[in-house]
């Protein structure tokens, strides 16, 4: 397969905010517990957290981490995790029907968030409780001292505020199965509300407003207007979810489903668009995409287990053990969010440790890095700077889910200060090598310094607690410049970063 590629340094999509590398962990399954968090293990440090998954995770350098949740946060009261542990209430956690021993609250996971040097962003719960609550969580975690709640953080252990900048506004509100589901615009006002109360506190809160649970929800993109007609003037972002699987064993339906996903990041940018104008509004809204991954392989199991089981302390739950094809899905996500990142400001992997994670840990026994890890840290650590925008010349196909995809899927990213161009390339076909030939527009003598490559695996191979290392990137080869020109052979179904100088 020919696959001509054009790269200019000044054909700029945007300068991608650090923050597209996020991640996301809720307390549910053994995300914190046995997870982040297993005093006893033979790893924990003296607050409970494990250091090698801790190590995991620095390696990742997320630049920041919603917490507590997702769907757990909808009935939390944060209170219940503060103060002496031993004191601490069990709770029923009504959204995975299981026990919330609340051994870890706010100010434990903030250890660890500064251990493993990550921002926060909290979010609130807008389900069964409301503005309320949220301003005195907000008084607790961000006031310096001297009202109730900023005191009893400080008699807790933390005399200064954390100051934590991102809030979401709830989770997944236009969910009939959420803890207090609403209909749009009672929650587009409750949202508005809250956001106004906390930019008020400090102007420099940026505040996230949940969009559609996912793009096929019947309210959407409804949804979307008519909550941003409500809080458009108080929002920063508006969040986005989406999971992927190949149930149908279609791997080019599969990788399709990314094309279907820039369709929805381009609807919410239109959306917002029209929302925009409607308001005569001066402030922009970009999109938070604050949970994505493949969740598919224990789904329907976990759905059935759930419904039958008597309201277990941290089961395990959601740990899909990915694939090489996932690490190749991954890959492509990763890259439409490069390409997208003129809207999407912010993206999170759903989630980080265990539960639908990149990172597994054993109770008691070892941790490993999943096949999705690599991708994600190469695009975290190397796609820092300005998304180029590249043009692509090489076979297409039709699939159920979207037409004209690309067999070769790529994304560029110049990083001006370090002087480094990083190129991230799928080769979707499932038999052809791409015959890559590359121009290189606007830089000065261009040399490969590092290629690395995920190839040559069976899409099935997966890594695990007996064989971690089995599907790893190694060094690539086959690939450099001629004559000013990226040119090589990348086989079938691979991954490559490259890297020039
Ligand atoms: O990440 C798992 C769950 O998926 C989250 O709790 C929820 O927000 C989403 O439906």
């Amino acid at each position: 397969m020919k696959a001509r590629v054009a790269v200019h340094r000044d054909f700029r999509i945007s300068t991608i905010d650090e923050r597209l590398y996020s991640a996301f962990i809720e307390h549910m399954g053994r995300a914190i517990y046995s997870g982040i968090y297993e005093p006893g293990h033979p790893q924990a440090d003296a607050n409970g957290f494990r250091k090698d998954v801790l190590k995991f995770v620095q390696d990742l350098k997320v630049p920041a981490i919603r917490y507590p949740g997702g769907n757990f946060v909808s009935a939390y009261n944060w209170e219940d995790g503060i103060g002496p542990k031993d004191q601490r209430p069990v709770r029923l956690d009504l959204a995975w029907r299981s026990k919330e021993t609340n051994q870890v609250g706010i100010d434990d996971f903030a250890i660890w968030a500064e251990q493993a040097g990550i921002d926060m962003m909290l979010a609130v719960n807008l389900g069964s409780r409301g503005l309320e609550d949220a301003r005195n969580f907000l008084e607790y975690v961000n006031f310096p001292g001297g009202t109730t709640w900023s005191d009893k953080r400080r008699a807790n252990g933390r005399q200064d505020p954390y100051d934590v900048k991102m809030w979401c506004l709830g989770n997944e509100m236009d969910g009939p199965w959420q803890i207090g589901h609403k209909v749009a615009t009672e929650y587009g006002r409750l949202a508005n509300e809250t956001a106004k109360a906390f930019k008020g506190f400090d102007p420099t809160i940026e505040t996230v407003v949940c969009g559609s649970s996912n793009d096929g929800m019947p309210t959407y993109p409804e949804w979307e207007r008519e909550v941003l007609e409500e809080c458009y003037e108080n929002v920063d972002y508006i969040s986005l979810h989406k999971y992927f699987g190949n149930k149908s064993n279609d791997t080019l339906n599969y990788f399709g489903k990314i094309e279907e996903t820039g369709r929805y990041i381009q609807t919410i940018g239109g959306v917002i668009d029209y929302v925009k104008a409607k308001k005569r509004a001066k402030n922009d809204v970009h999109i938070c995409f604050d949970e994505w991954n493949v969740w598919y392989h224990v789904r329907e199991d976990d759905n059935r287990r759930i419904k039958e089981w008597d309201w277990p302390e941290a089961p395990a739950l959601l740990e899909e053990n990915y694939n090489f094809e996932d690490a190749l899905f991954v890959a492509g996500l990763l890259n439409e969010f490069i390409r997208r990142s003129d809207r999407v400001r912010i993206a999170c992997i759903a989630q980080l440790v265990n539960v639908i994670a990149p990172i597994r840990a054993e109770k008691g026994g070892p941790a490993w890095r999943q096949t999705i890890y690599y991708p994600y840290q190469f695009a975290s650590l190397y796609g820092r700077g300005d998304a180029l925008n590249i043009a692509v010349d090489a076979g297409t196909y039709d699939c159920r889910v979207a037409d004209d995809v690309s067999y070769l899927d790529v994304a560029g990213v110049h990083d001006k200060e370090g002087g480094m161009l990083t190129l991230f390339i799928v080769n979707r076909h499932l038999t052809e090598a791409a015959d890559l030939d590359v121009e290189l527009n606007g830089f000065a003598s261009p040399s490969l310094s590092e290629h690395l490559a995920m190839e040559g695996y069976d899409l099935n191979q997966t890594n695990g607690p007996t064989a971690p290392d089995r599907v790893v990137p190694g060094k690539g080869s086959g690939v450099g410049v001629e004559d000013g020109r990226l040119k090589g052979k990348l086989k079938p179904l691979s991954y490559h970063v490259l890297r020039l100088s």
